[in-house]
């Protein structure tokens, strides 16, 4: 693989700035937007009087924690336009998280809004080892979700040449990447491996493509995957954070030069990590959810928003930001197991590790005899897809998540195309309980 690291000088002056630095312009900017966040929403103003607290009352960035959290569910009790902070005809842009369930989340962006987040992707796809003049690929998908388009406005001011492909069609995705040249793709992980498989169906080599460098995330992934993804494509792979009511993508990103977890765009984002359970903010290098305060958001601006997301902070490395560890899964996708908490990553791990198996899987939770019991399903890889190769595969998975995960499963190894695709986000937990 090639070395990307990039020059010295490619770089935003505040990403290798100093700390000291980092902060004061941190604390000038957190005032600033308590400030627009009190006097233009409403919701915010009144959380802030039930706690008796004033923008005036922050002195330091640990002030911070006496301000109270927003929630996924304040952005639905104020759908669609709410907790907007500036009039409605200063909004350039709608995107929505689609919800499960109910009323998707709704977020909106002014003209600067829109230019801060193409900056910040542009960033992280620099970070990513691309560069002015790059053919770049994205599958992320267009529309309400924000990868697409997101992903799009960074690479254009990157000064790319964007190809907007968004997700589907996976033969012609394959056609695009060995007809334009791309040197980036920008997709889910899992959807990159619908994408690898294609290549395989064709007869054609992966590792003689274009590409450089891919840049992928709105879904959990781990390293194992990381490894997989890099073999197979002889192409760096590294990961983008964001979500739609902070941003969407370009929150964080890893650096290619030392992949050890994503850079937080901390001049624009200020993370905190708390206590789930108690709210209490957690010290840097401690498990907990990860939590953001906006610094420089016009059109909705966030204070203390609650992601859900489980991580640690960890100093900076490659960067002055501090870095997010790889998110093990949100809060919502734990599997609590007769008392174990399992997160579907760790059974990815354990996947990669059974060489008869492929990375496409689904757990399904069912509920016998009052008692609850998680099937893998999992496909077998099109080289040990015979019967005798899958028991011993799904033996082999079975005893890996009993020693490493601590639980039992039903291991359903199945043939290559059995397991659902997605285009987008891998749906990993179906729960018939
Ligand atoms: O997924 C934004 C995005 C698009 C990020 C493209 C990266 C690439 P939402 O649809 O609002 O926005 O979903 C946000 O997705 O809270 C995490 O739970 C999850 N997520 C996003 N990126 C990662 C990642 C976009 N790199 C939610 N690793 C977040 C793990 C991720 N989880």
């Amino acid at each position: 693989m090639q070395d990307l690291t990039p020059k010295p000088g490619d770089l935003d002056p505040i990403e290798t700035g100093s700390r000291d630095e980092l902060q004061a312009l941190q604390l000038s900017r957190l005032k600033h937007s308590l400030k627009h966040a009190y006097d233009n929403v409403a919701f915010f103003r009144n959380n802030c009087e039930k706690k008796n607290v004033h923008p005036d009352d922050l002195i330091s960035l640990a002030d911070l924690s006496k301000f109270p959290f927003t929630t996924k569910q304040d952005l639905r009790d104020h759908y669609p336009f709410g907790l907007f902070a500036v009039p409605r005809d200063k909004i350039v842009r709608i995107h929505a998280s689609s919800g499960t369930t109910g009323k998707p989340t709704v977020v909106g962006y002014t003209k600067s809004d829109i230019e801060m987040w193409a900056d910040l992707v542009a960033r992280s796809i620099r970070a990513a080892g691309g560069r002015s003049g790059d053919i770049v690929h994205i599958s992320y998908g267009y529309g309400l979700f924000t990868g697409g388009l997101g992903a799009h406005y960074g690479a254009e001011k990157m000064g790319c040449t964007v190809v907007p492909v968004s997700g589907g069609m996976t033969e012609r995705q394959v056609m695009l990447i060995e007809d334009f040249k791309p040197r980036i793709i920008m997709v889910t992980p899992s959807y990159l491996l619908s994408i690898l498989d294609e290549f395989r169906r064709q007869g054609r080599d992966p590792r003689e493509t274009s590409l450089v460098s891919g840049i992928f995330g709105a879904e959990p992934w781990t390293n194992a995957m990381r490894e997989e993804i890099e073999q197979a494509f002889d192409m760096h792979a590294v990961d983008i954070y964001g979500l739609s009511e902070i941003l969407g993508p370009g929150v964080a990103n890893e650096c290619v030069e030392t992949k050890d977890g994503l850079h937080i765009w901390e001049d624009h984002f200020y993370p905190e990590i708390i206590d789930p359970e108690t709210g209490d903010v957690l010290a840097d290098g401690e498990l907990g959810e990860l939590v953001f305060t906006t610094l420089t958001k016009e059109g909705l601006p966030m204070v203390r928003y609650r992601t859900r997301d489980l991580t640690r902070l960890l100093p900076g490395t490659a960067r002055t930001m501090r870095r997010m560890e790889k998110v093990t899964g949100r809060s919502d996708d734990m599997i609590i197991l007769r008392g174990v908490n399992v997160f579907p990553t760790q059974i990815e791990e354990q996947i990669l590790k059974c060489k008869g198996l492929s990375p496409h899987f689904q757990i399904e939770l069912t509920k016998s005899d009052r008692m609850d019991e998680m099937t893998v399903h999992v496909e077998a890889s099109p080289s040990a897809a015979s019967s005798d190769q899958r028991s011993a595969s799904a033996a082999e998975l079975g005893h890996h998540i009993k020693s490493i995960v601590g639980v039992s499963a039903r291991i359903d190894v199945t043939a290559p195309g059995n397991v659902e695709r997605s285009a987008g986000k891998a749906k990993r937990v179906v729960d018939n309980r």
